[in-house]
């Protein structure tokens, strides 16, 4: 398909070897260890430290308190504002950390840090109704809530009525490397390895917490065991981490377990949506209603976002959009993967769905009467639009013409077999950046930029873009990203990375180009650009948005309630690809997440403790191998001229968003029953 390149990633043989080092794995002379003490309780106040035995035991460096621990400057996320306090706000929260000449011996030593706590009653339940709940923005059309015409009489006088409520869970983030930091002072210079999704980002962090220069601050990154979003803000690990390397007067490596990320690096919220959806007998939507009741914890507000995709699906003269915040003592909530889209579009799709169920009317065809001409809140126009296109390409290549609508009745010996759809949408962002590009008197070229490679395959995305705009073979262009000391870039986050990185690379190739005449002398010859001003300058005369179809085919077990997917396809139109191996690795990975948060993700909450019970692979399941069938993703030729100078869209996060909906959506079309609340486990099916 086409792309402007197809290649493996550049630093693939370093990683399957196991050269490639990650952030705590760097060797360090002296490194020492630190441990974190984790909150017992869900709220309350601290109200003694017994840390004599800790202190006591051979090796250990320091033992560090809130009543000990160096005071930092405040920033506006909370968890950053490590052991600043003895108040508790959830549990699992970080009261105290050891440092050791040896892991097991910090691991050893936080066991035996005493903390007595004056517990109080904890609120962890997210309920619609909660009497804190607040929308923070009362304005009609802001980010929180947006209203056009008169939605509610609206839907009161539509002969087609769909009112349902659809509940998701929390859901963490996995990625196979922790957050992990190896830090270690010179002075007041800090050097920091560190997993994370914008190594700028960290740095400006550090430099505003610990009160230095940013130019004494570098943070290195240049392989990252993925993020999903977890990673996007700095976590209170590189603060502790630097930290404790300041106590211990050491460098000093902290990794988090990943049963203490379940509680201190972010998590999906859980959603309860109401979804109202009046339409005409030919199935145009006269209103969509969509509102959403999520959490954030009381340290850091965060919210999910989840209606934020529906402003722009169809088309409907009398609209609504809303999502509440209630904030509960819990851990604190955070990005994950497609944060608001993926919940967002599962209750909006699935809604989609009872109603072309109701109506009588193919899935498909319902998606294609609302097919909006602009923006269906101001009518602007898309910079390009393809979800009709999708989900003809999707139907076509699924088979889904000869589909009989009705439900429950295809069996498969004890299986019974459905197929279903669902659109998908991803807004088109991109951050400014800076970049260099040089050209070495052998011929080559080498780019830089502070950009990071989460294992999607930044690195070689970067490489294929220089070497277009250099007309140069990729081969001859060198990629260097990972490092604060590079040119400033944004994060990997918001599916954005490409966009914004890429468009500096561009221009500093387009002025590399245009400082060259020939003969490149042997100190080589270099350009810079900075996008600030580019970026900045983009209108919003139009809306860009990526959107995607997806198709699913699945078999629900009679008697064991277990669901399989054996066939699941995706159809994406996302503006030009840059790399086609690895971006169809992005889509299929985001419809394998879909998979998990249709029937499998979830975090339990244990109301009692006040925390997540489910913290380890063993007992939160995500997909595997054994678990993806026959799974497929393509995309459109789609060209957009008003995003980017690549044309590209954007791919990390619109692979999950709609996934779990052609997911549930085949449930239904099986076997005649709706479940509206995720994930389709086995109990919850039979
Ligand atoms: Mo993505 S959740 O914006 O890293």
């Amino acid at each position: 398909m086409n792309a402007i390149g197809s290649r493996n990633r550049v630093e693939g043989r370093e990683k399957v070897t196991g050269e490639a080092r990650y952030a705590v794995e760097h060797p360090v002379p002296g490194a020492a260890y630190a441990w974190v003490v984790q909150s017992t309780v869900a709220k309350g106040e601290i109200t003694a430290f017994d840390t004599a035995d800790a202190e006591a035991l051979p090796g250990v460096l320091a033992v560090l308190t809130p009543d000990n621990a160096p005071e930092l400057a405040p920033v506006s996320d909370g968890e950053l504002a490590v052991l600043q306090s003895r108040k508790v706000s959830y549990r699992g929260q970080i009261v105290a950390a050891v440092v050791a000449e040896t892991l097991e011996t910090a691991r050893e030593a936080a066991r035996l840090v005493r903390v007595t706590y004056a517990a109080r009653r904890h609120d962890v339940r997210l309920t619609p109704d909660h009497p804190g709940r607040y929308t923070p923005d009362e304005a009609e059309d802001g980010p929180w809530q947006a209203r056009q015409g008169d939605p509610e009489d609206a839907f009161r006088a539509a002969p087609v009525r769909i009112d349902c409520t659809f509940t998701t869970p929390a859901e963490h983030n996995n990625p196979m490397e922790p957050h992990a930091t190896l830090a270690a002072w010179d002075g007041d210079a800090l050097t920091v390895h560190d997993s994370n999704q914008g190594p700028s980002t960290v740095r400006s962090t550090l430099a505003k917490v610990f009160e230095l220069d940013p130019a004494r601050v570098r943070v290195i990154s240049p392989h990252i065991g993925g993020g999903f979003g977890s990673k996007g803000t700095p976590r209170p690990n590189v603060v502790l981490a630097a930290m404790a390397a300041r106590a211990a007067g050491r460098p000093v490596k902290l990794a988090f377990t990943r049963r203490q990320m379940y509680a201190l690096t972010g998590y999906r919220s859980p959603t309860v949506q109401r979804v109202r959806l009046g339409a005409q007998e030919d199935g145009r939507l006269t209103t969509i209603i969509h509102e959403s009741f999520e959490q954030s914890s009381t340290v850091r507000e965060f919210a999910e976002e989840s209606t934020t995709p529906t402003r722009v699906m169809y088309r409907a003269p009398n609209r609504r959009t809303a999502y509440h915040l209630t904030r509960l003592d819990v851990p604190s909530t955070s990005w994950m993967r497609a944060p608001g889209d993926a919940p967002g579009m599962f209750a909006l799709e699935s809604a989609m769905d009872e109603l072309a169920v109701v109506l009588g009317l193919d899935p498909v065809e319902l998606r294609l009467r609302n097919e909006p001409d602009g923006h269906p809140e101001d009518g602007r126009p898309f910079s390009s639009r393809n979800l009709v296109a999708c989900l003809r390409e999707g139907a076509a290549r699924f088979g889904w013409s000869d589909r009989d609508p009705t439900p429950g009745v295809r069996r498969a010996g004890r299986r019974l077999v459905g197929t279903g759809v669902a659109a998908a949408t991803y807004p088109v962002l991109r951050g400014p950046a800076q970049a260099t590009a040089r050209a070495n008197a052998d011929g080559s070229y080498t780019v830089r930029i502070a950009a990071i490679d989460l294992g999607t395959g930044a690195r070689t995305a970067l490489g294929l873009i220089a070497a277009e705009t250099l007309k140069a073979d990729p081969a001859q262009v060198t990629v260097e990203i990972g490092d604060s000391d590079l040119p400033r870039a944004g994060l990997a986050g918001g599916s954005a990375g490409t966009a914004g990185w890429g468009t500096a690379v561009v221009r500093a190739c387009e002025a590399l180009l245009s400082k060259l005449n020939g003969h490149v002398p042997p100190e080589g010859v270099e350009a810079a650009a900075d996008t600030t001003e580019e970026v900045k300058g983009q209108g919003d005369e139009y809306a860009r948005h990526s959107f995607g179809a997806h198709f699913a085919e699945v078999e629900v077990d009679v008697d064991t309630g277990e669901i399989r997917v054996p066939r699941m396809l995706g159809v994406f139109a996302t503006g030009r690809i840059v790399n086609a191996k690895a971006a169809r690795s992005q889509f299929l990975g985001g419809m394998i997440m879909g998979l998990g948060m249709a029937l499998m993700e979830e975090s339990v909450l244990d109301e009692a403790f006040g925390d997540h019970l489910t913290a380890d692979l063993a007992q939160y399941h995500i997909p595997a191998n054994a678990d993806v069938r026959d799974l497929d993703a393509v995309w459109l030729d789609e060209h957009d001229p008003h995003v980017n100078p690549m044309g590209t869209k954007g791919i990390g996060e619109i692979g999950i968003v709609g996934a779990a909906a052609a997911i549930t959506n085949a449930v239904h079309h099986a076997t005649g029953v709706r479940f509206r609340t995720l994930p389709l486990t086995p109990p919850r099916v039979l």
